[in-house]
């Protein structure tokens, strides 16, 4: 066997499932895994297990770089955060000009462009590669959000291509920028997941306490509702709803608290650093920080009050208000991709932003194309309220969502996300909003003067 087309180090689970994908599309890859104790063997039995794929098991870091055709191209699949810089470290010195060092993991944008930085002084390039789809997605096809420079992109951009998810005949992988703007829209994706996830939860719990409905139900519920809501997220939990183990159902087994590795986390600070409100995305985040109060909402919680008859108006008030909101957690994530790209000149084309999560991403469902359809009619659009076709969905499902969010606070159940969207929804469509006293209090208490409605652009100050 000749030189490697390309290498992947770190087999763990996705990377594993990456390696497979690769090389199954006919590149000769190299694969090495760092030995850590008990991982010696990690390498050998991989490629042992998949003799049938153009595997070169690595000896050792060395023998693993040397084995890469040059200009290398080089995919880290490990630990996001100081593990990255050790291997970059580690690698830096075994590598000649222009070597591509791809990080596939879930990495923080500012560290992206840090590095980018640092490889580049040396010579080298650093692309910061957003992956999603788990690990079914790593070896059938994922969605793929690499970002960094045209010379990465040229060489890069035909193997991620035959890598990728397919999606309406398009391959779900777009060169979304320079430096950091892959693992930022790959941040964005994970903060729209959150949102997701959570208004499927709310509706679950809705039908559960106030409905009183059964799994078996309520996984019949999500299956019945329009063509438009399709998707990963639902199918997977339809399928949720109905497993069980003996005569239990697993959902029911499962304890209330959610963690969460920090990739939605960061979407809020963010959008707080950049001015961007993402209420729907935060409400989720909050939600899981909520659920680890475990004993204090022992203590003090409630049961529901009694429950009432589930109607065929219910079942479409739950699918429009689901619509809803889940538009709106996609619209806030779109508006901070959008403004992050002008503040950081990126330039991300937000159509194929919407494109690429067609297909292999955890977020990949039918609405994906409404998006993709305002882009179009849009181009250059700031704000999705802006679409008409986007504002009809908004305006069809508002009065759905709002009844849900009543119907939940009347019963004593709580629907962040539901009731997140709405707030946005209807200050953003408050032609007046009640600021004027906010910015009467500042004054009055911190002499921060205001601004008045005749001479927006002269501060006042009223000795109150
Ligand atoms: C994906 C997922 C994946 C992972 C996230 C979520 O797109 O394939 O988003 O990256 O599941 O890290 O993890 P947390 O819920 O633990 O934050």
């Amino acid at each position: 066997m000749g030189k490697s087309k390309i290498g992947l180090l770190g087999l763990g689970v996705m990377g594993k499932s990456l390696a497979r994908n690769i090389a199954d599309k006919g590149n000769v890859t190299s694969v090495y895994n760092i030995p850590f104790p008990g991982e010696e063997t990690v390498v050998r039995d991989f490629v042992s297990t998949f003799d049938d794929l153009p595997f070169y098991g690595a000896e050792d870091m060395e023998d693993f770089v040397q084995s890469i055709e040059p200009p290398r191209m080089i995919i880290l699949m490990i630990k996001a955060g100081a593990p990255v810089d050790e291997m970059m470290d580690k690698l830096a010195p075994l590598l000649s000009e222009n070597d591509m060092v791809v990080d596939a993991g879930n990495s923080f944008f500012k560290d992206t462009e840090r590095r980018s930085k640092s490889y580049s002084e040396k010579g080298l390039h650093f692309v910061g590669m957003g992956v999603s789809g788990g690990e079914e997605g790593a070896l059938k096809g994922p969605s793929i959000m690499p970002s960094g420079t045209a010379y990465a992109k040229s060489h890069l951009l035909p193997i991620l291509q035959k890598m990728a998810a397919v999606a309406g005949g398009d391959p779900c992988v777009e060169w979304v920028g320079p430096g950091g703007a892959g693992h930022f829209v790959k941040m964005v994706h994970n903060g729209m997941e959150y949102a997701d996830m959570q208004l499927i939860s709310e509706v679950y719990d809705v039908c559960k306490t106030i409905f009183n409905l059964s799994n078996e139900e309520i996984a019949n519920i999500l299956e019945g509702f329009s063509a438009i809501h399709k998707g990963y997220l639902l199918e997977i939990s339809i399928d949720i709803l109905r497993k069980q183990e003996g005569d239990e159902y697993v959902l029911d087994t499962i304890l209330d608290v959610a963690g969460h590795k920090g990739t939605g986390k960061w979407t809020s600070k963010e959008a707080l650093d950049l001015g961007i409100a993402v209420p729907t995305m935060t409400a989720a985040m909050n939600q899981r920080i909520i659920s680890s109060y475990k004993s204090l909402r022992s203590s003090l919680g409630s049961s529901p009050k009694n429950h009432i008859p589930f109607t065929t108006e219910w079942a479409e008030i739950l699918n429009k208000g689901f619509l809803m909101a889940r538009m709106q957690g996609h619209i806030e994530g779109f508006h901070l991709i959008q403004d992050a790209s002008n503040d950081y000149n990126w330039n991300i084309n937000m159509r194929e932003v919407a494109s690429l999560w067609r297909g292999g991403c955890i977020i990949r469902s039918a609405m994906l194309p409404v998006f993709m359809e305002a882009f179009d009619t849009h181009p250059g659009i700031q704000h999705l309220y802006h679409a008409p076709n986007i504002m009809n969905i908004l305006e069809d499902g508002y009065d759905s969502a709002r009844k849900i969010n009543a119907l939940a606070a009347e019963h004593g159940r709580s629907t962040p996300c539901f009731s997140a969207a709405i707030q946005y929804y209807l200050s953003v469509r408050s032609e007046k909003l009640p600021i004027n006293m906010i910015q009467a209090q500042r004054d009055y208490f911190g002499a921060h003067t205001y601004r008045t409605i005749e001479d927006p652009d002269t501060p006042k100050h009223t000795d109150w």
